[in-house]
């Protein structure tokens, strides 16, 4: 796929498609995390991105004030699901087959058929906007638009909590830009900063990738690069259960172990000082 080729609804909906088809990931993570990822693996990255997500909502004690709250690219819904037992909640994302999945799941939240830079809402409409791995599948030129909307629907006073990618990543799909051009971005449209948090800095999977490197090109078929794993237009899911099954069992063992060994790793990881190293961040931001 070639950085032109990239059409978002086509891209989520075939994506969305792909994944349905797979009895035991209800929630999409092979859509919503890294694209045909096994479930071991993305399990490790949604349970990190759980701990940010909820560690920031919890901190923001949003639990009570009755505002309505919306995710922005809500995906099979897994955040709206959990925001509902807070108050009112709203999710938009471009992908039909995303937004029935997320319907499926339970009836607290709304869930609409929309793009993150036309969103389908009123001005100041919502206390709280949520966008988690979305604006960084968003091509550079057009993440000013989404944020001018995000704020626009958002209450004056209103916070957003994003979690994006923080470091290059490859695929036409993948559009990350590094923190102080994420501040940048929003503090242009009136947004100030509030918190940062890095994430996903994964060392044992970058081992393993680079270890995966050294394999025959055959038997590469399945790398554990998460950039590598993005679906092809068109094309086949180049990371699947069944693909590393075709691995040497020595292979899959270290990739099995690696992943349960990143669960504490990355704890000790965040101590880390910086955040040069990380993948990825959560970012609070307040419409002034
Ligand atoms: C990586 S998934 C994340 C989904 C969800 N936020 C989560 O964390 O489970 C990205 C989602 O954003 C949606 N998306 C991508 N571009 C979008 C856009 N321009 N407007 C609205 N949704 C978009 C996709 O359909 C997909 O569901």
């Amino acid at each position: 796929m070639s950085a032109t080729s990239y059409k978002p609804a086509e891209y989520w909906e075939n994506l969305a498609r792909d994944q349905l088809e797979q009895a035991e990931d209800a929630a999409l993570l092979g859509a919503v995390c890294y694209a045909g990822a096994p479930l071991w693996l993305n399990r490790f990255f949604a349970h990190f991105q759980q701990r940010a997500v909820t560690g920031a909502l919890r901190r923001m004690a949003r639990q009570s004030d009755g505002g309505v709250m919306l995710e922005i690219g809500c995906g099979s819904g897994r955040w709206c699901h959990y925001l509902s037992a807070s108050g009112p909640v709203v999710g938009v994302d471009i992908a039909p087959s995303m937004v029935r999945r997320a319907r499926q799941l339970g009836r607290g939240p709304q869930f609409c058929l929309g793009s993150a830079q036309a969103l389908p809402f009123a001005d100041n409409s919502f206390e709280l906007a949520l966008s988690v791995t979305v604006l960084m599948h968003v091509p550079d030129e057009v993440k000013p638009a989404c944020v001018k909307e995000l704020v626009r629907v958002l209450r004056p006073g209103g916070a957003a909590i994003l979690y994006e990618r923080i470091s290059p990543g490859i695929g036409a799909q993948v559009h990350p830009i590094p923190i102080d051009d994420w501040v940048r971005l929003f503090s242009d449209h009136g947004m100030r900063i509030t918190r940062y948090e890095a994430y996903e800095y994964a060392p044992l999977l970058r081992l393993l990738h680079l270890a995966s490197r050294m394999l025959p090109a055959r038997a590469r078929t399945s790398s554990l690069a998460a950039d590598d794993v993005k679906r092809p237009a068109g094309g086949r899911l180049p990371m699947t259960a069944a693909s590393l099954n075709g691995l040497p069992l020595p292979v899959r063992w270290a990739a099995r172990l690696a992943v349960a060994l990143s669960y504490p790793v990355e704890h000790v990881s965040r101590w880390v000082p910086g955040s040069r190293l990380a993948n990825s961040a959560l970012m609070v931001f307040e419409k002034t």
